[in-house]
């Protein structure tokens, strides 16, 4: 948080960050392909030779599930003569993943396993080859709160104080998060919202609330105090209070689902938004899990998925989860056109030097200068 006069308004990030392919490709390489990325939800990959493709900056990454259970993530070049491997999103492969072009065939483990005439090659040196030089290359991967989190960079930062500590400084307790039990939950239902508009005003958005009152009508239903604009984020330990007459997170205050298992009484009847640098928002509630992962594909283009995560007996029961998805889907539509709304305006002469923050969006400076400290000033 920037030192401020309380009533004073600080200058925004120039239209230029928002709108130029140069800047997006500095957040490509600095940002997404060095940070942990959350790429899926281990569930999805169940099982042996489910993989799923997804963007990771520049990079295609597959993420896969081995023979022996455990989930890999590789890049999805073929080491011959660089096809991609998977072209689909997602899908299942019996034994081994095979490069279409000229069948180079890979484990699950990445290693080369087959090629044409591979018996008679050699390298460099004249042996036979290596099948784990020629092998898919690696990617770093953690698994966390039932996600799979990549990371690109040769020397991955520690997944604890980047990803853990930012849940972590938010709730003031390292304890909290846990108590949600989100890795045992699962996928009631997921929406795929395809968003023209660049990830960090996505970001931006859900940091503040001052836009909560003239844009989310069920949600300050729910959830009074953000009528006033407060952005809960900015207070560490602090949930929004649900209304007195509200009996659950649903469209229309409607009973939920009880209380998942592990949490607290102060956690119960509040709402904790946690932004997780670069791309993941977790919104916690007594019942259940908002759960939102953005593939930036482009300077004004991001891929949002959002899964609502419960307990198994709801899932596996059948319940209806509508009224509970149907609350924070109307909230990711109203903020997502609002960010459509903004993306055109960040190439005009307009914006050119940006715009301002209010009192209640103060401390979206500080992912602005998080941002320049990871791409440098933009001209
Ligand atoms: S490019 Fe994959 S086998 Fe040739
Ligand atoms: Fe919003």
């Amino acid at each position: 948080m920037t030192a401020t006069q309380p009533s004073t308004l600080l200058a925004t990030l120039g239209g230029r960050y928002y709108a130029g392919e140069s800047v997006f490709a500095a957040e490509q390489s600095e940002i997404f392909e060095s940070m942990w990325f959350c790429a899926a939800r281990c569930a999805d990959l169940a099982n042996p030779g489910q993989f799923k493709k997804v963007q990771v900056g520049s990079e295609s990454v597959l993420v896969v599930r081995g023979r022996d259970g455990l989930l890999r993530a590789f890049l999805n070049v073929c080491r011959h003569r660089g096809a991609q491997l998977c072209t689909e999103p997602e899908g299942h492969v019996r034994r081994n993943l095979r490069c279409p072009y000229h069948a180079w065939t890979y484990g699950l483990d990445g290693k080369l396993v087959a090629a044409p005439n591979i018996a008679t090659l050699t390298d460099e040196t004249g042996m036979g080859i290596d099948r784990y030089r020629y092998g898919l290359v690696p990617v770093a991967l953690t698994e966390w709160l039932g996600y799979a989190w990549v990371c690109l960079a040769d020397e991955p930062p520690p997944f604890t104080d980047t990803v853990i500590d930012d849940v972590t400084s938010r709730l003031g307790d390292p304890a909290a998060i846990g108590r949600y039990g989100i890795d045992g939950l699962q996928v009631g239902h997921r929406e795929v919202y395809d968003v023209a508009a660049n990830w960090k005003l996505i970001v931006e958005n859900f940091m503040e609330c001052y836009h909560c009152a003239s844009i989310h009508p069920e949600l300050v239903e729910v959830l009074p105090e953000f009528s006033r604009g407060l952005a809960a984020q900015y207070f560490v330990g602090h949930g929004a209070e649900f209304g007195s007459d509200i009996a659950g997170f649903t469209v229309d205050g409607s009973a939920g689902f009880g209380t998942l298992p592990g949490i607290t009484a102060e956690q119960d009847r509040r709402y904790y938004a946690i932004t997780v640098k670069p791309t993941v928002f977790i919104n916690l509630v007594p019942d259940h899990i908002i759960f939102h992962r953005m593939y930036p594909m482009s300077a004004d283009r991001t891929v949002v998925e959002c899964d609502w995560l419960y307990t198994d007996e709801v899932v596996s029961a059948g319940r209806d989860v509508s009224r509970s998805v149907e609350l924070f889907h109307r909230v990711n539509q109203q903020d997502f056109d609002a960010c459509e709304r903004t993306q055109p305006a960040m190439s005009s002469r307009a914006y050119r030097n940006g715009g301002v923050l209010v009192p209640a969006e103060h401390h979206i400076a500080a992912f602005h200068s998080w941002v320049v400290s990871r791409v440098g000033e933009a001209r």
